[in-house]
């Protein structure tokens, strides 16, 4: 999900227009909506009928697979929704804290059509973003994300198309979460298509993390030694927050009843009141 953690990522103003114009000829320009300023612009140039044609042959299709791919993120959302459920019978606890679906906005997919030198038309998206339906599941601990992932992949409508795992081998800068690609099938009153979505797995820990380090990286225009030592402090953050996490699962299989407590489970010492 590079829209990033709060889901915005503008591009500047002159970029954010497709390029070319109405009567460009052989290629699909991408119109993410209909803007009044856009189609003020297109009535002075085109009859209103022109105007209609043009948005109808380039602003529908791209509606259109936006709604296919929210189509995407609420059957993959529901699936992790039955699996919480399920799980949460047999182990008496929720192994999914929240879960939050994004599509990407049309400013991060323009930019990262032009970033990537693409075609900027509404069959390049489809084609060659994988990210465009986003879906986070937050779950409490590290071994949940695992066997969530396993569940979830062993469903026989789910293809794996990419998997990184950033927990086994963090990022440098400390990041750590569960990727995955996947397709699965939408099914449409006449049609069943494909669609990719991309799954990001994290503990509460991780997602705080990332969502802190995303607010503090763009601060922009950092002199080099305030950047070097955020970046050290962030590192150790992700590693004490690692940690956390493992101690934190510890103690959840030891309520569990699935792990002894170290050092022979002596009671803490008492404390006197004063
Ligand atoms: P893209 O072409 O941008 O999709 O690159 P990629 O596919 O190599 O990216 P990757 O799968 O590594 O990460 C994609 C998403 O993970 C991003 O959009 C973020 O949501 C998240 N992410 C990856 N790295 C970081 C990071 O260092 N910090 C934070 N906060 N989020 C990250
Ligand atoms: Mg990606």
């Amino acid at each position: 999900m590079d829209v990033s953690e709060n889901g915005r990522h503008l591009l500047p103003k002159d970029r954010s227009r497709p390029p070319g114009g109405p009567r460009e000829e052989g290629r699909a320009l991408l119109l993410p909506s209909p803007s009044p300023i856009l189609e003020q612009f297109l009535l002075t140039k085109l009859s209103q009928r022109e105007v209609k044609d043009w948005l109808q042959t380039y602003a529908r299709p791209y509606r259109e697979l936006m709604s296919c791919y929210r189509c995407a993120m609420m059957e993959i959302e529901t699936k992790f929704n039955v699996l919480n459920e399920e799980l949460s019978l047999q182990y008496d606890r929720n192994p999914i804290e929240t879960i939050k679906t994004r599509l990407k906005s049309p400013e991060s997919i323009l930019e990262k059509l032009q970033r990537k030198g693409l075609p900027l038309t509404v069959e390049s998206i489809e084609k060659n973003l994988n990210d465009i339906a986003g879906v986070r599941v937050i779950c409490s601990h590290p071994a949940d994300i695992y066997q969530l992932a396993e569940a979830f992949l062993k469903q026989d409508d789910i293809t794996l198309l990419q998997r990184k795992d950033y927990i086994a081998s963090p990022k440098p800068n400390g990041y750590r979460s569960l990727h995955l690609i996947v397709e699965t099938p939408i099914f449409l009153h006449d049609e069943k298509r494909l669609m990719r979505a991309e799954v990001q797995f994290r503990t509460i820990s991780m997602d705080w993390w990332a969502s802190l380090e995303h607010k503090i990286r763009y601060k922009k225009d950092l002199e080099p030694g305030k950047a070097a030592y955020l970046e050290g402090e962030l590192r150790q953050c992700a590693e004490l927050s690692a940690a956390l996490d493992q101690r934190m699962e510890n103690l959840q299989r030891i309520a569990a009843g699935e792990a002894a407590v170290r050092g022979g489970g002596e009671k803490p010492p008492e404390r006197k009141e004063f």
